[in-house]
């Protein structure tokens, strides 16, 4: 299997909670549409399992991407919508779909912007949560996993543009050698 360090959590444990999620999501929600609003481009693996495991409702999928790390591992503090979306969620459900929790800046952010939009109900589903990082508060309503303040990859989640092709989520070796062993890229 190809790895990018010590593995955290395997696909089957990440297909299962995302099966979970979206069990819990459609009794939520009393009707739809609900609008899937994915932050690129982490969150684009979890958010192509998640909306195929939504089974009672009409999904909407719309994407924007927003920086705030680079491509280093700390964040700049600066957040920045680099694509915005193209339709009005006024009045709408909608749920922001994110792979990773960190400081809450990018999420705080976007949950601000988004509100001003005045949808019907705005809620955030992130596959994992570093709640030991918070700087920013943000209220989440649906979490994959709780990890530890490590740097994981896989499972759409990068470290510089790499890794994001991988199955399983993995905590980032510190060494360079040990980190691109077995991976094909
Ligand atoms: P926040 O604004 O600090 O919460 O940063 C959230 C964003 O930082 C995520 O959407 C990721 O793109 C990135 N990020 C934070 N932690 C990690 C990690 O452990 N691995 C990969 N990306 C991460
Ligand atoms: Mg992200």
């Amino acid at each position: 299997m190809p790895s990018a360090g010590r593995l955290l959590l395997s696909s089957e444990q990440i297909q299962k909670r995302v099966r979970e999620l979206a069990a819990q999501i459609d009794a939520d929600y009393a009707d739809g549409p609900i609008y899937l609003i994915s932050v690129l481009k982490g969150a684009f693996m979890f958010v192509a399992d998640l909306s195929r495991a939504l089974k009672k409702r009409s999904v909407r999928i719309e994407f924007m991407a927003i920086s705030s790390y680079g491509n280093q591992k700390t964040s700049s503090g600066q957040v920045k919508v680099t694509h915005d979306l193209d339709v009005n969620i006024e009045g709408h459900n909608v749920l922001i779909v994110e792979d990773i929790i960190d400081s809450g800046v990018t999420l705080s952010y976007l949950r601000r912007i988004l509100e001003q939009r005045r949808p019907k109900s705005l809620e955030i589903v992130t596959l994992l949560d570093k709640p030991e990082r918070r700087v920013a508060p943000v209220a989440v309503k649906y979490v994959g996993f709780r990890i530890p303040d490590q740097f994981v990859v896989g499972y759409g989640l990068d470290y510089a543009e790499d890794y994001r092709n991988l199955s399983d989520i993995c905590v980032l070796s510190s060494e360079p050698e040990l980190r691109l062993e077995g991976v094909s890229l």
